[in-house]
């Protein structure tokens, strides 16, 4: 048994993308729940409260947001309590039992506007309301002073949900031209590489006692590498092309300019995660194998 193993684990947000792979990627643990929304709504903070109080985790994974990015200019209250609120909420009831809370947050709480990648003390200025609430929740987290891991990532991508991938694979087979933005960069960073690399941080780390609390903070998890969004859908659409599987057309480039939307993303999305590997020693891998290991199981059903 590895060192940082413990045995009853909550999962949160059970039926997102991420939600998906932490079940998958945490099935073999002694005591897993999981609990997708209909059981626990983030929004309803008794659930969340009931929810901690009946399984007394050792380790709540949050795999729950509000992710619809473009709808949060218009539900900030909404977006709020969910991101931020119902965060803190978490972090104060894992307080009281010494559990740990692993939380995701997002690029999206920068402004793109640094020119190399981002690390974890640089200052946060969230361009829209989905980041600015997220990085709510990221200090009540904080603020609530228990043992929590905070990681960072960017432009999830999977099988399951609503995803950058999945959507070109649906255009890619009605139209005949794409035009996608090419002037914000980033990682994408496959649903599967996150949360493995969840488990490994687990399986590594002691979070008993003092190392517990000396290891909490935020850390950058994303796939190595980057690219721009019309980049990521030319690989895509290679792929498709190279395993004869239908959904591909040309792609060309725009700048955002053109590609206008409620919420304005960032230019710069990419996320340094030297403290992920320094620390924990845990290395994401490329985003190009990343999008091969999740096109595999395309192939495979
Ligand atoms: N997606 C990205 O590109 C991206 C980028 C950076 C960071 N992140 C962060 O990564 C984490 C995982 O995101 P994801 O990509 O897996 O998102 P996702 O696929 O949209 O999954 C989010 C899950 O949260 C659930 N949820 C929404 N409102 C809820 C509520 N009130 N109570 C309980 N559950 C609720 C959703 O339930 P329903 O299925 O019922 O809606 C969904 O299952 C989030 O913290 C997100 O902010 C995501």
């Amino acid at each position: 048994m590895s060192r940082g193993r413990a045995s009853r684990i909550l999962i949160l947000g059970a039926n997102g993308q991420l939600g998906v792979e932490l079940q998958r990627c945490f099935a073999g643990y002694e005591s897993v729940v999981s609990l997708g929304r209909d059981r626990c709504d983030l929004a309803d903070f008794s659930q969340i409260r009931r929810a901690i109080t009946d399984a007394q985790p050792e380790i709540v994974l949050n795999a729950a947001a509000y992710t619809a990015v473009d709808r949060a200019e218009t539900e900030h209250d909404l977006a709020l309590r969910i991101n931020g609120e119902a965060a803190g909420v978490l972090a104060e009831e894992t307080r009281k039992i010494s559990a740990l809370l692993v939380h995701y947050s997002t690029d999206y709480v920068f402004d793109g506007s640094k020119t190399t990648p981002w690390l974890e003390e640089d200052p946060p200025a969230p361009l829209n309301v989905y980041g600015s609430t997220k990085l709510e929740g990221e200090r009540r987290i904080a603020q609530a002073g228990g043992k929590y891991l905070i990681f960072r990532t960017s432009w999830v991508f999977s099988l399951h949900g609503q995803n950058f991938l999945r959507t070109m694979l649906r255009l890619g087979g009605e139209r005949d031209q794409l035009r996608i933005v090419n002037d914000q960069t980033g990682a994408p960073t496959s649903a599967l590489a996150i949360a493995t690399a969840t488990r490994e941080v687990l399986d590594r780390t002691s979070f008993e006692g003092p190392e517990g609390v000396e290891s909490s903070g935020i850390y950058h998890m994303t796939c190595a590498g980057h690219t721009t969004w019309c980049e990521f859908a030319q690989a895509i659409f290679q792929r498709a092309r190279n395993s004869r599987q239908q959904g591909w057309a040309p792609v060309t480039g725009i700048p955002s300019s053109e590609y206008p939307t409620p919420a304005v993303r960032p230019k710069n999305s990419i996320l340094s995660n030297e403290r992920l590997q320094t620390r924990f020693g845990v290395q994401l891998p490329t985003w190009e194998s990343a999008l091969d290991q999740t096109l595999l199981a395309v192939r495979a059903t």
